[in-house]
């Protein structure tokens, strides 16, 4: 397997990758149900940076797992991601008419079919996870769907949703906005860092120090998401900026201004990268990837 040795290069093949399966993954059909088909293709195919694809290869790779089980992982968790960003743009969440440079999957389609691409690229994502080719082992299986469920569900990406579509003045306190992001984004990404530790049945040690790092990185993740969204150009992130104060939604950068928020996104970033010391050497790409976290533009 070929390992490109900078984080870009990695980030690109990753991606590349992915994108290759879950074409494989989602085929188009004919027929009365080609509409939706079609729209999970568009929204799961669209250029998404990967970035939680990355994270499953490269965590994964810390344990040879082999690649074709890790991509995957990484494929199931695309769709989980990609069904969240659907439904987040639908007119009754943020109503966002732009993702990814082009129209929202409710605009390119419409919204009952936006609905239910969510729908079925969340089932599509447990169809690929519970299948023999993810990984020989039952157990390994059913404990990746069980964490990824939960990652998923009203413990995890859900249940942060709701909590940030019932907030329309900014008043949240700051514990609660923190629990908040760690569970609509966070839970993810820690799930997706801790799949081959799952798949490699990993020592207590190194889940402690998988889960501290995602945990840590997905909190900076989002507040850099809020940044961009105060502070960002369309034009690199591919959907509309400066929408996040005008609903009031509740973040870090509502309510500490944006230079405090990046400090507190800069400390949890080198808390990040303590917690892959635990790795030595061979988590040099994941440490990179912490910097591309905190400056990305897009
Ligand atoms: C956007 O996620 C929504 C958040 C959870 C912050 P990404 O920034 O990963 O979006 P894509 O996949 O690259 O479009
Ligand atoms: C979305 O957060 C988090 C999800 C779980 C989808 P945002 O609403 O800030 O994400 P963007 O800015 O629309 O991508
Ligand atoms: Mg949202
Ligand atoms: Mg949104
Ligand atoms: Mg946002």
């Amino acid at each position: 397997m070929e390992t490109p040795d900078s984080f870009n290069d990695r980030l690109e093949n990753v991606a590349d990758k992915v994108t290759v399966a879950l074409d494989a993954l989602i085929p188009p059909v004919a027929g009365p149900e080609g509409q939706l088909l079609s729209a999970m293709r568009y929204a799961a195919l669209g250029n998404g940076k990967r970035i939680r694809p990355f994270f499953v290869l490269e965590c994964g790779r810390l344990f040879d797992i082999n690649e074709r089980s890790l991509l995957r992982v990484a494929s199931a968790v695309e769709c989980i991601h990609a069904y969240s960003l659907i439904h987040d743009d639908l007119p009754c969440m943020d109503d966002d008419d732009l993702r990814r440079g082009r129209p929202s999957v409710h605009k390119a389609y419409d919204e009952g079919i936006a609905v239910l691409a969510g729908d079925a690229l969340q089932a599509l994502a447990f169809e690929i996870i519970s299948d023999e080719a993810t990984h020989t082992g039952p157990k390994v299986r059913a404990e990746l769907i069980h964490k990824l469920a939960v990652a998923s569900g009203a413990r995890g990406m859900a249940g942060g949703q709701a909590i940030d579509v019932s907030v329309k003045d900014n008043t949240l306190e700051m514990p609660l906005i923190a629990r908040m992001q760690r569970m609509k984004t966070g839970a993810l990404f820690q799930f997706s860092a801790e799949a081959g530790g799952i798949m490699a049945q990993a020592s207590a040690d190194a889940f402690a120090a998988l889960s501290g790092f995602s945990h840590d990185l997905g909190l900076a993740y989002q507040i850099v998401d809020d940044l961009l969204d105060a502070e960002g150009k369309l034009s690199e992130t591919g959907k509309a900026v400066g929408k996040d104060v005008d609903k009031g939604k509740a973040s870090f950068v509502l309510a500490l201004g944006p230079e405090q928020a990046r400090a507190r996104a800069r400390m949890l970033a080198g808390q990040a990268k303590a917690h892959l010391d635990f790795f030595g050497q061979s988590a040099s790409i994941l440490r990179q990837s912490v910097d591309f976290v905190i400056e990305r533009t897009g």
